[in-house]
């Protein structure tokens, strides 16, 4: 495995739960990956560190998690050496990579999307804005860790972000071109589909909350919690999700000679019960992995071979029934600066039926969880309904505790 955030946390995990899996490393992990696997001082981004280990180690398959390594090619590096992996090769990841080869894509074969338009040019990005209505979207074209979204509520707030993109370069090369795009209001859901490139099964749906503050308040984060499935979803949306945006777009990027395996990611906004696509993404999500891991009861190893095998057809993929929903606990001053290195308690003290999956987090000389980075728990559980599982988490975070923690308190309340 590849990764270590709580996204990787809940995969080893659910792995872990397959007969076929003897033993998994996690590349480098962090302190909950530590008690289910062996950590491997390797970074996600050391392709040649991660080739040589898997090598070495005898690794019969890997698992890339965050998409800096897919961008970088991992897939592919890996491909060539006869190694069989999860992840999209470089090519394909660029639906997630470039936000304008993504939006290229969904025009030219129709995929619904807000519309938008390309510049690679600083002053006709300024005169462009300077014609159109507020809110105003402006996105760098590069992977930018969430950064590089702006919705802007006035045409001075715009021309500020496309200074800071393509002049100031705070994002680097990720922001030399940008998009501006169309507004639109909405509900957000996110949508995974495994496919081997040809078929294509619907994961599942799950819904996060980006901003830090109660009430969506707040700047945005990686994400404060989520839950599984959208309590919103029904046939017809879904439908139209497989059939006009998921399978369309895996069929395009074959077409492009990109071929496509692994879970696609759609970040879509439902709007009278109509999806279009935001963003997609070439992984799984985070939080949104916690919350659907412990809803899958297929084996994620049979599911993950299938798609190697290019057999993903024969393999049924089955969901329970109950929902998941699950609480980042976050550092003081998340997502801004935050101080790490304090001890975690109480996670010893928590309901059976309660899971936590870690995310900046490691283990201290005297085998004390601490505190490594500004997201740093993910609190899941299950129920028959959201209420239950709210219930059952709300219940367990106050006995965990680390200096200045802090977390959402209304993650998966249903207000209408
Ligand atoms: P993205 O990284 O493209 O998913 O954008 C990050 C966040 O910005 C999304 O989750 C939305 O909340 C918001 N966003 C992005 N594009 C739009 C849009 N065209 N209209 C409204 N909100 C958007
Ligand atoms: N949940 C947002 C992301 O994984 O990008």
């Amino acid at each position: 495995m590849v990764g270590s955030g709580a996204r990787e946390h809940a995969l080893v995990w659910k792995l872990k739960q397959s007969p076929r899996v003897t033993e998994i490393f996690v590349a480098p992990g962090n302190g909950g990956t530590a008690l289910i696997a062996q950590n491997l001082d390797i970074s996600a981004s050391d392709i040649p560190g991660l080739i040589k280990a898997a090598l070495d180690l005898k690794v019969n398959f890997t698992v890339v998690g965050p998409e800096g390594p897919l961008a970088a090619g991992i897939a592919d590096n890996f491909l060539i050496r006869g190694m069989p992996v999860f992840g999209a090769t470089r090519m394909a990841a660029e639906i997630e990579s470039s936000k304008i080869f993504s939006k290229s894509l969904m025009q030219k074969y129709k995929i619904p999307c807000p519309g938008s338009t390309a510049f690679t040019d600083y002053a006709a990005a300024v005169s462009f804005v300077k014609k159109q209505i507020p809110p105003i979207v402006v996105k760098a074209d590069g992977l930018a860790a969430g950064k590089g979204v702006v919705i802007a509520q006035s045409v001075a707030e715009a021309i500020a972000a496309i200074d800071e993109f393509m002049q100031k370069k705070t994002l680097g090369e990720a922001g030399q071109n940008i998009i501006i795009e169309e507004f639109l209001a909405g509900r957000e859901m996110s949508a995974f589909a495994f496919t081997d490139a040809h078929f294509t099964a619907m994961a599942t749906y799950a819904c996060d909350y980006k901003r830090v503050f109660d009430n969506d308040e707040g700047p945005n984060t990686g994400g404060m919690g989520g839950y599984s499935p959208p309590y919103f979803l029904n046939i017809t949306l879904a439908d139209q999700v497989l059939n006009t945006i998921m399978q369309p777009t895996i069929n395009a990027l074959h077409d492009e000679g990109r071929p496509y395996r692994g879970v696609l990611y759609g970040g879509l906004m439902i709007n009278n019960n109509q999806a279009k696509v935001l963003e997609f993404n070439a992984r799984f999500g985070d939080p949104e992995t916690q919350v659907i891991m412990p809803r899958l009861k297929t084996d994620l190893l049979d599911i993950m071979l299938a798609i190697d095998e290019r057999k993903l057809n024969g393999l049924k993929i089955e969901w329970a029934d109950e929902v998941c929903m699950g609480v980042v606990m976050a550092s003081g001053g998340y997502p801004g600066h935050y101080e790490t290195g304090y001890p975690i308690t109480g996670l010893d003290t928590l309901d059976k039926d309660v899971m936590v999956f870690h995310a900046g987090t490691k283990t201290g000389s005297n085998g004390q969880i601490l505190t490594a980075g500004g997201r740093v728990l993910t609190v899941v559980a299950t129920g028959k309904d959201l209420n239950e599982a709210r219930k059952k988490v709300y219940a367990n975070l106050p006995r965990i505790n680390f200096k200045d923690c802090h977390y959402r308190k209304d993650i998966a309340l249903i207000k209408e």
